[in-house]
């Protein structure tokens, strides 16, 4: 059975939901004398529609509809709607992918490479651990030639012309960090719409989507929606899961150019402009670099004719962030669509042979490569960013800093490689982070994390202060008071924080006993937040007494 109706909450359901949320919380709760507790920058502060009106709140400068001037839509007799296009597009597209499924059994590798760190100068042998590579090689390659001439004869691009935008996905556990995430992206001063893709109706959470995302300029895709429309061979709806969740919101998504965000990434400086540069500009897909080697299999070259990528030429993906263009790329999405919907079995083994973080990260620059189509691959070093764990030096992983791709593009393109010769350039500065160890969702392991060997609470983000400098300025502190706001003002409505208590007295504490003290924990060797990163008020306590009545 597919039971989509009782899973599916009408939109009568949701508006009635909302409207009672709202009500509530203005005549119990005071929303104004909260907000008042818990000042946010003008332009960060969650403000509520009037509750008659039907209007989603807003905040000055976003717009919905993209920030770059819309091409005039061209108009048929019978224009259909976008997510109209999207589903009978994402019909033949599916048709494509199951009459191309492997017709072999998946590669058989016993054990996996681990990691195995990149090493730009001394070339080491390709790893190879396919045992079955003669029953996959000529299967494979028939089909994967069969899916892609198939892809070029799709003629409709189901997305709006001219648009640009960024998308990510965090349904559930992953939705409190992102909010901490969109939060320091609108720091930056960033207005690009977001597009914040959940998979089902389950974690499509009303006050959430409706209501304090919409605030951000940020707004929730239902993937289900659309993927439900579209049976299998036994009439189940198609499911897609964790990794393979990130092509087909990039499919669905409305905007032709846009930034991937994973929930946990975010930039430290406005990212529109990497939209209108370099390598993007000419490129139209720029991806950023793992600490690990790339360990494709030579044998997936061979099944997608491409000859086979020196071990020196590049990292294998880190893909939390990514820059890409359908217009220049639609055909890498469709094949890399192809390479997630057969991922766990075939594909991902095929590109990462068991490396570590193996899963959708190289489909995608690997799709162009198979389609002959250029990409850029940032080539500074992804760079761990750690904590100070005892009073001996021991430091542990926190977060991964990625580069300004502008900037890293200027010296490759002089033929300046950094990852070659260090001594050659100065290191661009830090672009993004992706801060996965912990993700700042207080319900997780975040404030456990903060404690040092003694127990002491310390800060995330102090090592090695070369990589901090990079920074620019010390962004561990807006983070803080980012995720410490998130967690306070929505504490009983993120539906994964349900049953769970004292999340904001922990944050708060934390802010206490560490980084509010000006001469404590201050990193000497970064500048403070520019001041035009709008800096936010301390934060300070609320009465928690609330229940926000949430559904
Ligand atoms: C949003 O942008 C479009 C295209 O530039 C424009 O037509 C529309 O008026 C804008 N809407 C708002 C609310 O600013
Ligand atoms: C979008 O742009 C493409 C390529 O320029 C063009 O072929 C197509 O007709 C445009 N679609 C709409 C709806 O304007
Ligand atoms: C790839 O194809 C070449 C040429 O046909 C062949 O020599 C090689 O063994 C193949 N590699 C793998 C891993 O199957
Ligand atoms: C690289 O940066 C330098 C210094 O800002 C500039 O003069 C040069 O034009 C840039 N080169 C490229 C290829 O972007
Ligand atoms: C919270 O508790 C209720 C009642 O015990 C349970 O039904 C629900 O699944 C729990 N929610 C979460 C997110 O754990
Ligand atoms: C944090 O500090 C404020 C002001 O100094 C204090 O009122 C509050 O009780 C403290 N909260 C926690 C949880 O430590």
């Amino acid at each position: 059975m597919n039971g989509l109706p009782q899973h599916r909450p009408g939109r009568r359901a949701i508006v009635i939901i909302l409207a009672a949320v709202l009500l509530a919380n203005f005549y119990l709760f005071g929303w104004n004398r909260r907000n008042d507790l818990w000042t946010a920058p003008a332009h960060l502060q969650i403000s509520l529609p009037d509750s008659s009106s039907k209007e989603s709140p807003t905040i000055a400068g976003y717009n919905e509809t993209g920030s770059k001037p819309e091409e005039p839509e061209a108009h048929f007799s019978a224009p259909l709607s976008l997510e109209d296009r999207q589903a009978a597009f994402l019909r033949n597209l599916y048709t494509q992918i199951e009459e191309h499924a492997p017709p072999c059994p998946p590669p058989n590798i016993p054990g996996s490479v681990d990691g195995i760190g990149f090493d730009a100068v001394n070339a080491m042998p390709r790893p190879s651990l396919i045992i079955n590579t003669d029953e996959l090689q000529g299967p494979m390659q028939k089909a994967h030639d069969g899916f892609v001439a198939a892809i070029k004869t799709l003629r409709d691009r189901p997305y709006n012309n001219g648009t640009r935008g960024i998308i990510s996905s965090a349904g559930g556990e992953y939705m409190p960090t992102f909010m901490a995430s969109l939060r320091m992206l609108r720091r930056t001063g960033c207005k690009l719409p977001v597009e914040v893709f959940v998979t089902d109706w389950h974690e499509y959470e009303p006050y959430i989507c409706e209501v304090a995302l919409p605030a951000l300029g940020a707004k929730c895709k239902v993937l289900g929606e659309i993927l439900d429309l579209i049976h299998d061979r036994n009439d189940e709806a198609i499911k897609v899961e964790h990794f393979q969740i990130k092509s087909f919101a990039m499919l669905l998504s409305s905007f032709e150019s846009f930034l991937w965000m994973d929930a946990d990434c975010f930039p430290l400086h406005d990212p529109e402009i990497l939209l209108d540069s370099d390598p993007f500009s000419s490129r139209g897909l720029v991806a950023w670099p793992d600490f690990w080697a790339n360990t494709a299999s030579a044998l997936y070259f061979n099944i997608s004719r491409q000859p086979e990528l020196p071990m020196t030429a590049r990292q294998s993906t880190e893909s939390g962030i990514m820059l890409i263009s359908k217009r220049n790329h639609f055909l890498t999405l469709l094949l890399a669509t192809y390479y997630n919907y057969y991922g766990p079995d075939y594909y991902w083994p095929l590109l990462d042979q068991g490396s570590y973080g193996q899963g959708d990260k190289d489909t995608f620059v690997q799709a162009a490569g198979a389609l002959g189509a250029d990409v850029y691959t940032v080539s500074e070093p992804v760079v761990a960013v750690e904590r100070n764990y005892d009073d001996w030096g021991t430091n542990q992983f926190s977060a991964m800093a990625q580069a300004d791709p502008m900037l890293d593009y200027n010296l490759t393109s002089q033929s300046k490689w950094r990852v070659k010769n260090p001594s050659i350039a100065k290191a661009p500065r830090i672009f993004f982070l992706h801060a996965s160890n912990p993700k700042f969702n207080a319900a997780t392991d975040l404030l456990e994390k903060t404690q040092r060997y003694d127990g002491e609470p310390n800060r995330l983000w102090n090592r090695p202060e070369e990589v901090i400098r990079r920074f620019g300025y010390d962004v561990e502190k807006p983070y803080w008071k980012e995720a410490t706001t998130v967690t306070c003002t929505l504490e009983h409505v993120f539906s994964s924080w349900q049953n769970i208590t004292g999340l904001c007295e922990g944050m708060q504490h934390f802010w206490n006993e560490t980084l509010s003290d000006p001469n404590a924990n201050v990193l000497h060797f970064t500048d403070d937040e520019p001041a035009h990163d709008m800096p936010i008020e301390e934060p300070q306590p609320t009465d928690d007494s609330g229940d926000w009545g949430v559904p």
